[in-house]
């Protein structure tokens, strides 16, 4: 069932988009595939709504929590048979806060609210902090203080969805350190988060169905960085690309102070990202980028590849530009030329040779996406 009790300001504030029973159905059989006796653990929803993933899993034990008073007197005339509690489960969260023992064996299952406070999009309509979290899982991202919050109460497993960025982008995986020492992913499927109501605004970003399982040795950066990815419609991904950042900087430097004649490029994050921010502009800002000259034809590659990501799965959305350096290098005149197009002030800045052959820009970026 949809979320239909509250504004617009207020789901985006408390991440109150609720999960489409399709995901809900292949996390529970997925629960089901991996674990053998899984019809003897209790089953926690932290962050609940009306219940749906409760629902699911009749006749199982199941307990359901979520900070919306409202949310949960829904959820109990939809599913009496759970039990309830009207929490902020991010602030003195506990096993005994629901009644439960040490030794009760516990899948923590769900979808979390996402909300990172610091990213652009619907900024304006975010609050700071929509509530109180204690310290030790207070991050910028309402998702990644719950996965930290998983990790206190010490489940058996945590089968939940969550951006994949929570996972892919290192700060990220760096922040979840806690949680990912003592969890290993044992299942999982990539779907788009164009798939929720309200989300599809703007350009879809992968989410993982997650099935993490607890034990000492957890999982490293360089296992995600070797893993390979499946989504809910069979494809396959993985993440070793060579990179951009192995090229330029993507961030301005402290250190650089702007002249007349510099050339200027908007600082750099992830893809989806680029497709909506500007790349060479005429005007220093703080989020510009002074470039290197002998470095230019790869901020013309950033900016070329831009026209191209409506090409690119949406899984790809929150990696860094990708790039086959080695291909790249023997066209990088077509880039320079192409890129010097769309911004013709460009060229009293600097000299370079004319190659107008676009077709090997189509064909390298067909090669690179695998289309
Ligand atoms: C993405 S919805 C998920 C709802 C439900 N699990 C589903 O998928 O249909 C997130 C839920 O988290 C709740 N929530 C947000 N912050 C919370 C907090 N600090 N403590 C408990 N629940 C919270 C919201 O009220 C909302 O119902």
């Amino acid at each position: 069932m949809e979320q239909q009790h509250l504004t617009y300001k207020e789901m985006t504030d408390f991440g109150c988009f609720y999960t489409p029973q399709k995901f809900i159905d292949k996390l529970i059989d997925m629960i089901k595939l991996n674990i053998n006796d899984y019809d003897k653990y209790i089953y926690l929803d932290s962050s609940c709504g009306y219940g749906a993933f409760l629902k699911s899993l009749y006749p199982y034990k199941t307990i359901g929590c979520d900070i919306d008073k409202k949310a949960i007197e829904i959820a109990k005339k939809i599913y009496p048979n759970s039990e309830y509690y009207v929490l902020n489960t991010l602030n003195n969260f506990t096993r005994k806060s629901i009644h439960l023992e040490e030794n009760d064996k516990l899948i923590i299952i769900g979808n979390p609210p996402y909300n990172d406070t610091t990213s652009k999009v619907k900024n304006d309509i975010k609050k700071a902090s929509p509530c109180v979290i204690d310290n030790d899982i207070k991050t910028r991202d309402l998702g990644i203080s719950f996965l930290l919050s998983y990790n206190k109460l010490k489940p058996d497993y945590v089968a939940v969805l969550h951006p994949l960025s929570y996972m892919i982008k290192k700060a990220n995986f760096e922040l979840l350190n806690p949680f990912y020492n003592n969890y290993r992913l044992i299942d999982h499927c990539i779907i788009n988060s164009q798939e929720f109501n309200m989300t599809s605004r703007t350009k879809g970003f992968p989410i993982i169905i997650a099935l993490y399982k607890r034990c000492s040795n957890g999982l490293k950066y360089s296992d995600v960085l070797d893993m390979n990815f499946k989504t809910i419609d069979n494809k396959t991904f993985n993440l070793r690309h060579d990179y951009i950042r192995n090229y330029i900087s993507k961030y301005p430097s402290r250190y650089k102070r702007y002249k007349n004649g510099d050339i200027l490029f908007f600082t750099m994050r992830d893809i989806n990202a680029l497709n909506r921010s500007r790349t060479f502009i005429e005007d220093f800002t703080d989020n510009s980028i002074i470039i290197e000259k002998e470095k230019f034809a790869y901020y013309c590659y950033v900016d070329i590849f831009k026209d191209y990501i409506n090409q690119l799965p949406y899984y790809y959305g929150n990696c860094d530009v990708f790039i086959n350096n080695a291909e790249f290098t023997v066209i990088k005149d077509i880039f320079i030329t192409r890129s010097i197009e769309k911004h013709p002030w460009l060229k009293q800045k600097i000299s370079y040779k004319t190659d107008n052959r676009y077709e090997l820009i189509d064909k390298y970026f067909q090669k690179l996406f695998n289309v």
